[in-house]
């Protein structure tokens, strides 16, 4: 990196990264910038060993396929080394405290990540607890607020296929049935508060039981008035995909439900038809992408056909999940 590039990229040494809402659009535009450089490297087998000899502790309470190996290949590539620590087999399942997971990994290491996504009213203030006594920056790899990792890594995605100027687009974020698991509601909250900071038109639907938090909807809200864009909740996914340019269906649970999965089940299975299929595409815009964090419930909450095929844009996003934790690692430790 040349100097003024580093001094450029050193203003966000130390900062934590628990929800999008807490940097500017000038800190997330520089995320973004370092993601799509490092994403060059990689493919062209440049090193980028920005961060030689550190290491990052990740912690989970939750399982993981995607967030737990771009942090991990991520921090390899930068020259450093992630621990996985696994909230079931650590001391913190004895209770240990936020306070001692911050102040003692910080004696230990560079960056602490952290997922605890699905207890609502938990995560996002675990990790502000931890991140209160840390000395190093703290990521969220997803709460039960914000997944700040996956809508950044949705943001790049976006701008690769429509450019910077996000202003013209609409996005329909709707909720979809899946039978695997208890879903958590981070990433339509993160959507709404992230995407309507760029101006475009966002429309989230969901049956009356999967209301999203207080919260993420005023800042969804407030963020559109600034940004010149709309944000609207409908009830159905014909009426959010209709003119869509991105569509982005996926289950979440009833806010109150979490942690009695039969009841929630019985709940979902009424809305079994809410699936996106080739029929509710063709309600979307001729050029609509299709979106979803994964793991993905083919069959519920998408066809084969759509998933598969040529709109949808599933594995450049995953695989962007890997440059912009590298970004946020490399800006912030
Ligand atoms: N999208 C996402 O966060 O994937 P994982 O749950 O596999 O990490």
């Amino acid at each position: 990196m040349t100097h003024s590039a580093n001094s450029q990229a050193d203003r966000l040494k130390g900062r934590d990264w628990l929800m999008t809402q807490d940097w500017s659009d000038d800190e997330i535009e520089l995320a973004l910038e370092t993601a799509a450089k490092l994403k060059t490297e990689f493919r062209n087998g440049v090193h980028t060993l920005h961060l030689p000899h550190k290491t990052i502790f990740l912690i989970f309470f939750d399982k993981s396929t995607r967030t737990r190996n771009s942090f991990e290949a991520g921090i390899t590539q930068l020259g450093g080394h992630a621990h996985f620590i696994d909230a079931d087999t650590s001391q913190i399942a004895h209770g240990e405290s936020p306070k001692d997971m911050g102040i003692i990994l910080s004696g230990y290491g560079h960056g602490i990540a952290i997922r605890h996504d699905l207890v609502p009213g938990e995560g996002q203030s675990y990790m502000r607890e931890v991140a209160r006594w840390a000395s190093v920056p703290v990521i969220n790899m997803q709460c039960d607020v914000d997944h700040p990792c996956q809508t950044l890594a949705d943001l790049m995605t976006i701008r690769e296929e429509f450019g910077k100027d996000l202003s013209e687009l609409k996005l329909a974020v709707s909720w979809a049935y899946a039978p695997s698991y208890v879903k958590p509601m981070s990433v339509p909250q993160g959507l709404i508060m992230l995407m309507s900071r760029f101006g475009m038109n966002v429309t989230l639907a969901h049956p009356p039981e999967y209301t999203l938090m207080d919260e993420p909807l005023r800042l969804a809200r407030e963020n559109a008035a600034r940004s010149g864009g709309r944000f609207e909740v409908v009830d159905n996914m014909e009426d959010a995909f209709a003119g869509a340019d991105i569509v982005y269906p996926k289950s979440w649970g009833v806010e109150s439900l979490y942690g009695q999965p039969e009841e929630a089940m019985k709940v979902a299975q009424k809305y079994r038809g809410w699936i996106c299929d080739e029929q509710m595409m063709a309600g979307a815009s001729e050029r609509a992408i299709y979106m979803h964090c994964l793991p993905a419930d083919r069959g519920s909450e998408v066809t084969d056909a759509v998933i598969d095929g040529p709109q949808s844009r599933v594995y450049p996003e995953a695989e962007n999940r890997m440059h912009t934790a590298k970004a946020l690692m490399a800006l912030t430790m």
